[in-house]
């Protein structure tokens, strides 16, 4: 259906990127209207975050035309974008890890009040605190943080300070890269509330996820990329997340969870009262060989922190962990590994991946034994092999094995991560949301590489907020309220509605 001109607010024409040995972008064109929530979806490596560097003064285009408001426009920075009214909220942190939220707030932009009515001026510190202070409220009710460097402060109040950033500047555009990776659900409500807000005012949103049901929410249309290329815009009341699907990955993709009943064994890991003052208390967990064992919670409720404990990440004050019933003294993260147990965490930029690296240096990084041949030479060969062997089954994106992992999509990265781990066939594995920011057609493909390594004999212990997944996966679910583990399902007693009332407190 045809729209009027002056309802289309950013008119993208043939625009094309290209780096070495990848064609990101090819000749895509297409409009976002006035007012609308316009979701960009495809698979990683789609070229979604390319298009949006684009659009935001952070790449520059190949080929290819902008239009805002029917005006050809020259993006040459983020300069650029800020005076049109671009504001962007990117899938990687930007955020300057030594200021506070408030100064990264006003980074380039600080209110100043004028001195002495003169060409001098000083910076208003009152009146940002409170400009911050009034969106911040929406998603905190403690205001503290705001003057405490935002290193300081976890990955989820970083993402928050972000969004709380983006939505701070008069925009006519917002656009927002995955932004609810890391996000509670509470706060997953207040962007929403925060984008049903922008729309009303007749800002235009412009919305990148693999949440598909939280576009259906969300969106007014969808626009599909694949492979670089633009492959057509629906409207939300005339597709189905079916056809989303089949047009991002051009083929049918099944029932997407898989969970085979794998007899189990002997129990490979115990950990017995594990606690953290402040944090964790009395933590006892089991997991037997073939078996996958969820940790089901609200976000802040201890989950990462009860993994992180585990592997020697975090001091602990009590506890013990035995692997095969001997007891183990783990006090790093090393220890962990020694011991027989990977971890695959959730802020994957800081912890998992070395980006200067080739993405097979990456894979077989934590298993260099099995690449190394007697005389303790590399062989590059069979390096080759191997990560070849995980990007076919995986579909990871690269021109090559020999890419640096800096230069892979988002999810890419991740699933180069996840390759590192499974590779290292330890005994136990433990995933932290593995499948955040990966797309509908590897997610199947990332479920039965874990049911295969449990199959093998491994056990897993996975922590996620999506309950279908812990359900469709997990033959046991612990359920986590305040570092505690207040209730134990089997696979058959789990349920959305009872997991719920346990993990919200709702049992007391
Ligand atoms: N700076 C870069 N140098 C080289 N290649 C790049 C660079 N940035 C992106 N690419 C490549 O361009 C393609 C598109 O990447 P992009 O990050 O736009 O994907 P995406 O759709 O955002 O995926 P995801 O869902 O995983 O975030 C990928 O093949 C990626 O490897
Ligand atoms: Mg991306």
């Amino acid at each position: 259906m045809a729209v009027a001109d002056d309802q289309v607010l950013v008119s993208l024409k043939g625009i094309t990127k290209r780096f070495p040995g990848v064609l990101a972008l090819d000749n895509v064109s297409f409009d976002v209207r006035k007012g609308e929530v316009l979701a960009l979806v495809g698979e990683n490596g789609a070229g979604k975050s390319t298009l949006i560097k684009i659009l935001s003064g952070l790449y520059r285009k190949d080929g290819g035309e902008i239009q805002v408001r029917g005006e050809t426009v020259d993006i040459q920075d983020t300069k650029d974008a800020q005076k049109l009214g671009i504001s962007t909220i990117f899938q990687e942190p930007t955020l300057a890890p030594h200021l506070t939220a408030v100064q990264n707030l006003y980074l380039g932009r600080e209110i100043v009040t004028p001195v002495l009515g003169r060409a001098w001026h000083s910076m208003d510190e009152q009146a940002m605190y409170h400009e911050t202070e009034k969106l911040y409220r929406n998603f905190f009710d403690t205001l503290e943080d705001l003057q405490r460097p935002v290193n300081e402060l976890g990955a989820l109040k970083n993402r928050v300070i972000e969004i709380v950033k983006a939505l701070s500047v008069q925009a006519s555009v917002v656009i927002m890269d995955e932004p609810t990776a890391a996000l509670a659900e509470h706060e997953r409500e207040v962007l929403f509330d925060f984008i049903r807000m922008l729309k009303e005012q007749g800002v235009s949103v412009i919305y990148v996820s693999h949440h598909l049901r939280e576009l259906f929410l969300l969106a007014d249309r969808m626009c599909v990329m694949r492979d670089g290329k633009y492959v057509a815009t629906v409207n939300k009341h005339e597709t189905s997340v079916d056809e989303l699907v089949s047009m991002m990955v051009g083929r049918e993709v099944t029932n997407y969870i898989v969970k085979e009943t794998v007899p189990v064994g002997k129990e490979v890991l115990r950990v017995s009262n594990l606690s953290r003052s402040g944090v964790l208390s009395d933590i006892n967990l089991h997991i037997r060989e073939g078996e996958i064992v969820g940790i089901a919670g609200l976000a802040g409720s201890g989950r990462t922190e009860t993994l992180r404990a585990v592997v020697g990440a975090d001091p602990i004050s009590s506890g013990t962990v035995a692997i095969h019933g001997r007891t183990c003294q783990i006090r790093s993260p090393h220890d962990a590994i020694r011991a027989g147990i990977g971890f695959l965490p959730e802020n994957r930029k800081m912890h998992g991946v070395l980006l200067e690296l080739s993405v097979s240096q990456n894979i077989t990084m934590a298993n260099l034994e099995r690449v190394v041949s007697r005389r303790l030479v590399l062989r590059k060969r069979k390096e080759a092999q191997i990560a070849e062997e995980f990007v076919k089954r995986l579909r990871i994106k690269t021109p090559s094995v020999n890419q640096k992992v800096r230069f892979l999509s988002g999810g890419n990265q991740q699933k180069v991560i996840l390759a590192k781990w499974l590779f290292t066939q330890p005994k136990v594995l433990f995933f932290d949301e593995p499948t955040q920011g990966i797309d509908v057609g590897a997610k199947v493909e990332v479920y039965s590489l874990i049911a295969e390594f449990v199959r093998k004999g491994g056990g897993v212990l996975l922590v996620s907020s999506e309950l279908p997944e812990l359900m469709g996966l997990c033959d046991r679910i612990y359920v986590m309220h305040k570092g505690e583990f207040v209730k134990e399902f089997t696979r058959k007693e789990a349920t959305e509605e009872n997991i719920m009332l346990y993990a919200s407190g709702g049992h007391r």
